[in-house]
């Protein structure tokens, strides 16, 4: 572990010399002369640089001789178009659209929303947008025109940027109708919408033109032929470069705001010693540019470090088989990928033998990072066993932009080990933290942590989020209050004695659904719009596949006379509308009572324990025990049940 030691700790020691070294990566404007500049208990990563991240993922490429090297292979398993993009091309194609958004009045600053498919036209729009110094916040295809509304409304983007609409298997999702239904909601904040008119889905500008007032509908190819290539605009380190939504504990999700000079060198960094990827490399990661993943790990760290990434649209099974992942891994000769625990489950469920993998199919992957949600020790197996290329289970979160814990396989090839994410990145100084801050790192036997909450102490290395859009408050009390001197991750784990990091779930009502992060909060706040519910709780319930779904656990309004069956009915078509697809939400059982504590407080962590079988212990505080019972009824009644609902009570607990 020398290696990776000597480099870690030299990160803490001397943070200002390890990441002004790191930040010669990047080809700056104004280079910077200090890293890490304290503001009170806050901070700022290389504030007197000027940069532009248009400039550091593509022309600079292009000015060194690199132009003709694939920048971008675009693999549609939906409809089976494939193109690639050189360099040269992609930088052309994202001046000349920089261009069309500056003929539309986008500014250094300005916000610019993309609600985009898999197609390259998303990066190209997100370039494009860092291009003018302009910030993005992409939206996730999957979310509802509610969802789209509340981003509208938070971010005050003046265009929008979308397309006809994006590709799920066995049907099509038409964009352009959620969009305009977003606008009416999130009224006189929009005044251009471009739109990319994608071949045999319904809906194009033109079709489109007056119906929302004081919005222009424009077509993206139209703009664009007339739009002159813009240069890059250098912009201060700190400004930022997106805002990306994600679930807090509450109903509104949380802007963060990614800075564009820390973000830069941590994903340079990230891009040689986490994933070994450089100029000439192939990286390949499933996800999609909706998520932090997507933004860093298909978009700007590839693109930064000259290397070729993929832009895969489809679905680990299903497009057309469990054999896709690997036939790009072949065909592209892919060094890194990258993918969600969930989609190897997937794969896993319909070809447990991986007999779709071919003989020597995937010769070129040295290495499978995975992501996003816990992997199971059970699945770690298969895949190693099964792919025999490293496995590299690494844990982060939309804030923190680039991995808190991996092994850097460009530094050291530590062994993993399943079940952990390995260990800390740079500049992440992990804690365990007991409930009421007693630190509790390294106070288990030889030096290890037991478990509790997860925390990093501040600062943040570069790359982490600078804040939450439009709320310093939110900013703090979000991530900083709660443990002073420490940003709180919202995970729960513990250290083993070699260092190794155990991530194990959520300390908060965040759930994770196929790697996707949601807010029961906000599924609540749905189910309490139908007019028969009186009380409702949503918690993540064990997902053989998607690792949790949400169920939701409603009480009806007295006489109220409403079947299991249409009332289920309602409620999924209600957060398909209001949250979207992706929420994927289909359990609903009606209770008498909900289990609260006797000052109101919805049990959720004994409902989860007794929904997924496993043993708990009736907290003391509870109001009336016997309401546990009808859960355990409802439940066991319940046909989409997982787990047998566990039955074993033992003595009342503090807890
Ligand atoms: N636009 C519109 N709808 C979308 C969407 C998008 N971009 N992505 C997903 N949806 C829809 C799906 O079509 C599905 O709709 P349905 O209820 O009508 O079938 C719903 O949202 C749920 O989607 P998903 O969670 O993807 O479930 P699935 O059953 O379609 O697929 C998996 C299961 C395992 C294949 C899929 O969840 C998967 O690929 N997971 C990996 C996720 C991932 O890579 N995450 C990375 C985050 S870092
Ligand atoms: P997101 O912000 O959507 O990337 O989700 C971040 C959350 O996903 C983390 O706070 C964890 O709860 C979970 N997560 C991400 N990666 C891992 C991992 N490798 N192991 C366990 N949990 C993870």
């Amino acid at each position: 572990m020398t290696a990776y030691r000597d480099v870690w700790r030299r990160s803490l020691e001397d943070p200002e010399g390890f990441w002004l070294e790191a930040a010669g990566a990047i080809n700056w404007t104004t280079a910077p002369r200090h890293a890490l500049v304290p503001r009170g208990d806050e901070w700022s990563w290389f504030p007197d640089g000027t940069l532009n991240m248009s400039f550091n993922c593509l022309d600079r490429h292009v000015e060194s001789g690199h132009g003709d090297h694939i920048a971008l292979r675009y693999h549609s398993a939906m409809n089976g178009t494939k193109e690639d993009y050189t360099y040269a091309e992609l930088r052309e194609r994202v001046a000349h659209f920089a261009g069309a958004l500056r003929s539309s009045g986008v500014t250094t600053g300005d916000r610019v929303l993309l609600y985009l498919p898999m197609t390259p036209e998303a990066v190209i729009a997100m370039l494009a947008c860092a291009r003018l110094g302009a910030i993005h916040s992409v939206v996730f295809g999957g979310f509802a025109a509610t969802e789209l509304a509340v981003r509208i409304t938070d971010a005050r983007p003046s265009v929008v940027v979308t397309a006809s609409g994006g590709m799920e298997p066995g049907r099509v999702v038409e964009y352009l109708p959620l969009v305009r239904k977003a606008l009416e909601a999130a009224e006189g904040i929009v005044s251009t919408v471009v739109v990319c008119d994608r071949e045999g889905i319904p809906g194009s500008a033109d079709e489109m033109a007056g119906t929302v007032p004081g919005v222009a509908w424009l077509d993206w190819d139209r703009l664009v032929a007339t739009a002159e290539p813009a240069p890059p605009v250098p912009v201060a380190s700190s400004a930022p470069l997106y805002i990306l939504y994600t679930s807090g504990t509450t109903g509104s999700p949380k802007g963060v705001v990614r800075d564009t000079g820390g973000y830069a060198v941590a994903l340079s960094w990230a891009m040689r010693n986490v994933y070994d990827i450089g100029a000439g490399d192939t990286m390949f990661t499933a996800s999609d540019v909706g998520w932090v993943v997507g933004h860093s790990f298909i978009v700007y760290g590839p693109l930064l470090a000259g290397a070729t990434t993929v832009l895969f649209e489809g679905k680990p099974v299903g497009t057309p088989d469990a054999g896709e992942f690997w036939r790009v891994v072949h065909d592209y000769r892919v060094k890194a990928m990258f993918a969600a625990p969930t989609a190897l489950r997937a794969i896993r469920r319909v070809d447990p033998e991986l007999r779709q993998l071919s003989k020597g199919a995937v010769a070129s992957l040295e290495t499978l990072f995975l992501a996003g949600e816990r992997l199971d020790p059970e699945t770690w197996r298969w895949a190693n066993d099964g792919l025999r290329v490293r496995i590299v289970d690494h844990w982060w979160q939309t804030e923190t932009g680039w991995p808190i814990c991996a092994i850097p396989v460009g530094v050291e090839a530590l062994q993993p080990k399943p079940g952990s994410t390995a260990v800390p990145m740079p500049g992440y100084d992990i804690r365990i933290l007991g409930t009421g801050g007693d630190d509790l790192t390294g106070t288990g036997p030889r030096g290890s942590s037991p478990e509790g909450n997860i925390v990093l102490r501040t600062p943040l290395p570069p790359g982490a989020l600078t804040g939450v859009w439009g709320s310093a408050e939110r900013y703090r009390h979000s991530y900083l209050t709660a443990f002073p001197g420490y940003y709180s991750t919202g995970d729960a784990g513990y250290i083993d004695e070699d260092g190794y990091v155990f991530v194990m779930g959520r300390t908060d009502d965040v759930i994770n659904v196929a790697g996707h992060r949601l807010s029961t909060g906000s599924l609540e706040e749905v189910l309490t719009m139908h007019p028969a519910v009186a009380e409702c709780a949503v918690i993540g319930i064990y997902d053989e596949i998607k690792g949790q779904r949400a169920a939701g656990f409603v009480t009806l309004k007295a006489h109220v006379a409403i079947s299991q069956e249409r009332l289920q009915r309602e409620l999924v078509s209600l957060v398909r509308e209001h949250v979207g697809p992706i929420a994927a939400f289909r359990d609903v059982t009606i209770l008498d009572r909900l289990p609260k504590t006797r000052t109101g407080k919805i049990l959720r962590k004994t409902m989860r324990q007794i929904a997924d079988g496993e043993t708990y212990k009736v907290p003391a505080t509870i109001e009336d025990p016997t309401v546990l019972d009808g859960l355990i009824v409802a439940l066991k009644a319940s046909p989409r049940r997982a787990s047998e609902p566990s039955a074993m009570l033992s003595g009342p607990s503090a807890g």
